[in-house]
């Protein structure tokens, strides 16, 4: 990979992602309910994609078929748009605008919205059960995966200790095991659906390091995202700032102040490239997200 542009690569990724998911989705059809119409609301209006281009960038550094990696990104993305739709409603964190609009149970109603959650966790999974040119093995290993990340050992738990957190002081350890439920766990399964696309998908040593290196950016990443949630305002965001701090959340800012928060996700960054110094693979894809994830200002 000479000349390696990673904001390339990034909107490359991203329009193949798309229109994937496009694709797919076109075909559901819900008249006269508005069920399909919220899903595709809630899934293909805007979002950068970063889980959908760990799923590639770590995939094709081992590789994956593109194509294979296709099915596994959008399972990613489906879960992730789910849980997004979730995590703005009136009994979560009720918001009113997500990915630059409407949040879905505004511009739909309550119901639609976590029907089309629902609908787009379950879509996550016919994907995955689709993967073509893989072993029966290696699918199980990915719908395992996702399941594990997605459910009561993962993002839900996560988001369940977060509403707990709500107006109160917590320790810096359970912060982290919220960020690392809540986002984390979704971030890591990114990379870990990529590894196992791959041939090299019994490597156990290999598997370590990008998990290690999952673990630390998907940290970061929400820790960037609570400092986002004070320094940024809402229309390059695209969702309601100071969301945080109207609800009194436990966040890294409240916690550390902003400096401190911000020193965090640096060291996080740094612990997360260690981690593929001696892979023998290209990693630049891999090394530059790294560095997106704290430079990012959306
Ligand atoms: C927002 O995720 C929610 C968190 C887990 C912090 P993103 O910042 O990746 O949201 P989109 O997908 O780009 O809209
Ligand atoms: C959400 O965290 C994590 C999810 C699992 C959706 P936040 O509540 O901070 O995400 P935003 O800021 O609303 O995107
Ligand atoms: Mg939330
Ligand atoms: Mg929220
Ligand atoms: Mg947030």
């Amino acid at each position: 990979m000479m000349n390696y542009c990673f904001a390339d690569d990034l909107t490359t990724l991203r329009l193949r992602v798309n229109t994937f998911l496009q694709q797919r989705l076109q075909t559901f059809d819900s008249t006269p309910a508005p069920l399909a119409a919220a899903m595709r609301y809630g899934i293909l209006l805007g979002g950068k994609r970063l889980r959908p281009f760990l799923v590639y960038a770590c995939g094709r550094m081992l590789h994956a078929d593109l194509h294979t990696l296709d099915y596994a990104a959008s399972a990613v993305e489906a879960i992730h748009s789910y849980s997004l739709i979730h995590d703005d409603l009136p009994a979560m964190d009720d918001d009113t605008l997500r990915r630059g609009q409407k949040t879905c149970h505004i511009e739909f109603d309550e119901a639609t919205a976590i029907l089309a959650g629902d609908a787009l966790q379950a879509f996550a999974f016919e994907c995955l059960s689709e993967v073509p040119k893989i072993s029966a093995e290696q699918k199980v290993a990915l719908v395992k995966a996702l399941a594990v990340a997605s459910g009561g050992q993962g993002m839900c738990l996560g988001q369940s200790l977060d509403l707990l957190a709500e107006q109160s002081a917590v320790s810096l350890d359970f912060l982290q095991r919220i960020h690392r439920n809540k986002t984390g766990a979704l971030i890591a399964a990114a990379v870990e659906l990529g590894f196992l696309c791959s041939p090299h998908f019994k490597n156990h040593a290999l598997k370590q390091h990008l998990i290690r290196y999952a673990q630390a950016i998907g940290l970061a990443f929400q820790v960037q995202d609570d400092i986002l949630d004070i320094t940024a305002d809402s229309s390059t965001l695209g969702k309601n700032a100071g969301s945080d701090l109207a609800l009194d959340k436990s966040t890294y800012p409240k916690l550390l102040g902003l400096d401190g928060a911000k020193q965090k996700a640096e060291q996080l960054i740094v612990e997360a490239k260690a981690e593929l110094q001696d892979l023998e693979f290209n990693t630049e894809p891999l090394l530059q997200l790294a560095d997106y994830i704290v430079q990012r200002n959306n």
